[in-house]
This record gives C-alpha cells, structure tokens and sequence, in this order.
C-alpha cells in the first residue's frame, strides 16, 4: 500500500488544494489529507467543519481519507505510516519555506516531500486571500468547491448578523 499526506490549515480548502489532492490520489494508494489544529491560529472554520467539508469535497477520489493532528507532522507520518508528503508549489516565493521544511522532516524521519506545481489557474490562490475577498464582497465562486462557497456565505453572513 502506497500512502501519501497532503497537509495544511484548509481554512477552507480552495480548488488549489483539491487539485493536489486529487492529482496525489492518481499517484498513491491512499492518501490522506490532514489538517492541522493550531490553536494558536485564529480561523474561519473549526477543524471538525474544516474535516467535514473535506470529506464532502474528496468524497468522489475514494482514496482520499481525512484526519487532523497537531504538533510534528513527522510524529503524525510515524503513527501512521505514511513515507511521502505531497505539497503543491504555486511560485517560486512558496521555495525557499517549502525547502526548509521537506529537508527538515527528511532530517527528523526521513519523511519524503514530493512537490507538485499548482495548475497555473490556482497560482495566486490562498485560503486567506479568498477569506479576504469574500469578507469584502468579491466573488470566490470559481476559487473554491461549492461545499466550501456555500459554507463561507454562510459563516460572513453570521457574522454579519453578530456584528449588526
Ligand atoms: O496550509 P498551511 O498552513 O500552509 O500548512 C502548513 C503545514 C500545516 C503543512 C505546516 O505548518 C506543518 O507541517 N505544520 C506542522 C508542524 C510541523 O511539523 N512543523 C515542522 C515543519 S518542518
């Protein structure tokens, strides 16, 4: 069985992240996509909204599991066995980071990192760049799965409705 990680924040997953996920998914066995819990992180969605649309959204792969952790994503590969990280590259300014960290968890597991580039479609896409122009009223409908464009309406609509 070949496994693989894609992880992250997913707050909320963006078709940037559903491409490399589905594209690991052509690539491996199983692969699982894990969101990070960081509590220190102020977020939009909890992480059990974060995993319950991500479930939704990889549904159809049917390869694709979904978990969380926290702390070291190499103690989360040891755990469970998963030798690849997947990450997607959307321009040469996400490098120099990527780098650190992929030969940072070689370093401490020996966990591999296979990078993928980003459909050029999804090259400037960012969770938080799509938070921040929903919350100003521009339209992210083609940035993010519908699941996640349903979802984000809903949530600045509430907190709308706090604010008033
Ligand atoms: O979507 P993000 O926030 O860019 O994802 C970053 C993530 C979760 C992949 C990265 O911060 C991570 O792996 N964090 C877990 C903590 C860890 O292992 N840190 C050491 C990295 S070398």
């Amino acid at each position: 069985m070949r496994r693989a990680v894609c992880p992250g924040s997913f707050d909320p997953v963006t078709l940037g992240h559903l491409d490399i996920v589905g594209r690991a998914s052509a690539i491996y066995d199983e692969v699982t996509v894990a969101v990070l819990v960081n509590k220190k992180k102020s977020s939009m969605f909890s992480v059990e909204e974060r995993i319950e649309l991500l479930r939704e959204v990889t549904a159809s792969y049917g390869n694709v599991k979904v978990d969380s952790f926290h702390g070291l994503l190499v103690d989360w590969c040891r755990a469970h066995d998963v030798p690849v990280i997947v990450k997607g590259l959307r321009a040469i300014s996400d490098f120099d980071y990527e780098l650190q960290m992929a030969q940072m968890n070689h370093g401490l597991a020996g966990v591999e990192t296979l990078f993928m580039t980003t459909n050029p479609l999804f090259s400037f896409l960012s969770s938080s760049l799509v938070k921040e122009v929903a919350t100003y009223g521009g339209d992210v409908s083609h940035l993010v799965p519908g699941p996640a464009h349903e979802r984000l309406l809903a949530r600045l609509a509430e907190r709308r409705g706090a604010d008033a």
